[in-house]
């Protein structure tokens, strides 16, 4: 963890946080393992459809079978190691970075030449003739819950020298894939049993020559050294606000990497104007200052330096239910987070009664347990979560029906157990820290008078984001 350096009296606040986020993760070293979506993974299979005087002819698809992470713009590249000298003649609905040395070649000139080629899919708006089913969305793939139907990418692919018999063709190695960062572990090419396919009016089945599968995981630890998201918390029985946990993502550090994040303080127009925050000469500079081209956050200068924030506030008590608003806040002034998706865990989700605003759908990963909940946006509503400004927010409100064997506002029981944003594990407060009931004693009834307290200080707290 390289965000704690600054003044000595700052070091022990820095153990303890680092020892938290340690904690918080809860797993240790490349473990690929997500206890919320144990089958999660990447299925990247070659189906050899026809062979050629040199070679064969492969589309390759990409399956995303995690339930819920994505792969965002600007999209992923997939590369492998060739086991012979293969080349590749051509391709149709995705291109290799770069052609690499065809220096041997006269006449046909291949369209790669090197021994580790690495694709990336073509953009929208290619051609008919460049395109096959499933390619050119600029290498952006859906999650399986969120969108079924975009949940895979592909490409074809034209292979010289690469032997013209199941028993010649040898696989490729060391797949990589890239999301577009690192993140994602491929292990070897397995050859199966041929893939089989239906036409579309179901009257004839026809077969690859040869198919072979690579399985690639995430892991949240190989992807990004530090969190990327945190929690915050209150309720309208409490007005404590508990936020993220200081230096979450990274500290502010003023002296070593001033400009490392975003100062609103330091901004020459107040905060509405940055709705065009270009205008503001500071913020604009800024972000589109050094590392212009890097994906790394610029985030606003927070306690937390997370580039997402997930607020959850309980905010009503009625007799049988009880609601909740959930605020996802973006405080990266370099990314459009497009089709944002939200695991929650709460053991109230199994009577989760109406939901206002976002898509939701229950994730039972253990078939007895309906504790998990997937949230993302409507579409053209709000499945974009804009860069940080003044639209760089989107809320909504669940509400529950209360199970009395279970319900209670008692030991920060009305709080999330865990909340990912796109996949990654969000830091929540320390326990101890969550807001409690006031007055708190064991087994006690709620009395008129606190229930109205209670009804006040939600009012009061109606206008909180
Ligand atoms: C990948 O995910 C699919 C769909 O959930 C599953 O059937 C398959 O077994 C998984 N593969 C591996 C190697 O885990
Ligand atoms: C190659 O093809 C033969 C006959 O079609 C089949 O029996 C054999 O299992 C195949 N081998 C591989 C490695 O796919
Ligand atoms: C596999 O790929 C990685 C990264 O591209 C490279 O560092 C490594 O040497 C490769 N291994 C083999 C066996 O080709
Ligand atoms: C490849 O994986 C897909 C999806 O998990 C599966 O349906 C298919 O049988 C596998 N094929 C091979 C050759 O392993
Ligand atoms: C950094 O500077 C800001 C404003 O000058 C100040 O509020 C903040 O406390 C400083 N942070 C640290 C870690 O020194
Ligand atoms: C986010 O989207 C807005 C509106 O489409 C655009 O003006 C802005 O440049 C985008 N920001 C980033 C970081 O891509
Ligand atoms: C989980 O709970 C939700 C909300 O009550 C319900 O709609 C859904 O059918 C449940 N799913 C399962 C698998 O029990
Ligand atoms: C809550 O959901 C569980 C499982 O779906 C159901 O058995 C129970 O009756 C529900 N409780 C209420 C108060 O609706
Ligand atoms: C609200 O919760 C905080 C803990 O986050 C606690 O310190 C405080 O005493 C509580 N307020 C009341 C009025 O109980």
């Amino acid at each position: 963890m390289g965000f704690c350096f600054g003044s000595i009296s700052k070091l022990t606040t820095c153990a303890i946080v680092v020892l938290f986020l340690l904690s918080s993760f809860g797993f240790t070293s490349t473990d690929a393992f997500d206890a919320l979506d144990p089958n999660g993974n990447i299925t990247i299979k070659w189906d050899l459809i026809s062979w050629t005087p040199d070679g064969y002819v492969a589309v390759v698809t990409m399956f995303n079978f995690q339930q819920y992470r994505h792969i965002q713009t600007p999209g992923w590249s997939l590369g492998w190691t060739w086991a012979k000298k293969e080349v590749i003649w051509s391709m149709v609905g995705g291109q290799t970075t770069e052609q690499g040395d065809c220096s041997k070649f006269k006449g046909n000139i291949p369209h790669c030449c090197k021994k580790d080629p690495t694709v990336v899919d073509l953009l929208p708006g290619t051609p008919y003739n460049q395109q096959i089913a499933n390619c050119c969305k600029g290498g952006v793939i859906n999650s399986w819950v969120q969108d079924p139907s975009n949940a895979a990418s592909s490409f074809q692919i034209s292979v010289g020298g690469a032997g013209t018999t199941n028993k010649t063709v040898r696989v490729p190695k060391n797949f990589t894939l890239k999301a577009p960062g690192p993140g994602y572990t491929c292990g070897p090419a397995k050859v199966g049993k041929p893939t089989k396919f239906v036409t579309q009016d179901g009257r004839r089945v026809t077969q690859a020559m040869m198919t072979w599968n690579v399985t690639c995981t995430y892991s949240q630890f190989l992807a990004q050294k530090t969190p990327t998201c945190c929690v915050s918390l209150s309720s309208f029985y409490n007005n404590t606000i508990v936020p993220c946990p200081t230096c979450t993502c990274g500290c502010q550090n003023n002296n070593t990497q001033p400009g490392s994040c975003v100062d609103l303080s330091l901004t020459w127009f107040p905060l509405p104007s940055l709705s065009h925050s270009p205008n503001s000469p500071y913020l604009a500079s800024v972000v589109s200052g050094a590392n212009k081209n890097s994906y790394a956050p610029l985030v606003q200068c927070t306690n937390h330096m997370c580039p997402v924030r997930v607020h959850w506030h309980v905010k009503l008590n009625y007799k049988d239910y009880w609601r909740v608003k959930v605020t996802i806040t973006n405080f990266n002034y370099r990314m459009n987070y497009t089709q944002w998706n939200l695991v929650v865990q709460h053991p109230n989700f199994d009577n989760l009664t109406q939901l206002f605003s976002f898509n939701y759908k229950p994730l039972t990963p253990y078939e007895a347990i309906n504790d998990t909940a997937m949230l993302w946006g409507v579409k053209f509503y709000n499945d974009l979560l804009m860069q940080a400004g003044p639209l760089g927010n989107v809320q909504s409100e669940l509400l529950f029906r209360k199970d009395t064997s279970t319900f209670t506002f008692e030991k920060g029981w009305a709080f999330p157990r865990r909340i990912y944003f796109n996949g990654d594990n969000c830091v929540m407060p320390p326990p101890d820290a969550y807001p409690y009931l006031p007055n708190t004693s064991p087994r006690q009834d709620i009395s008129l008078l606190t229930l109205m307290l209670a009804l006040l200080m939600s009012l009061v707290f109606y206008t909180y984001a």
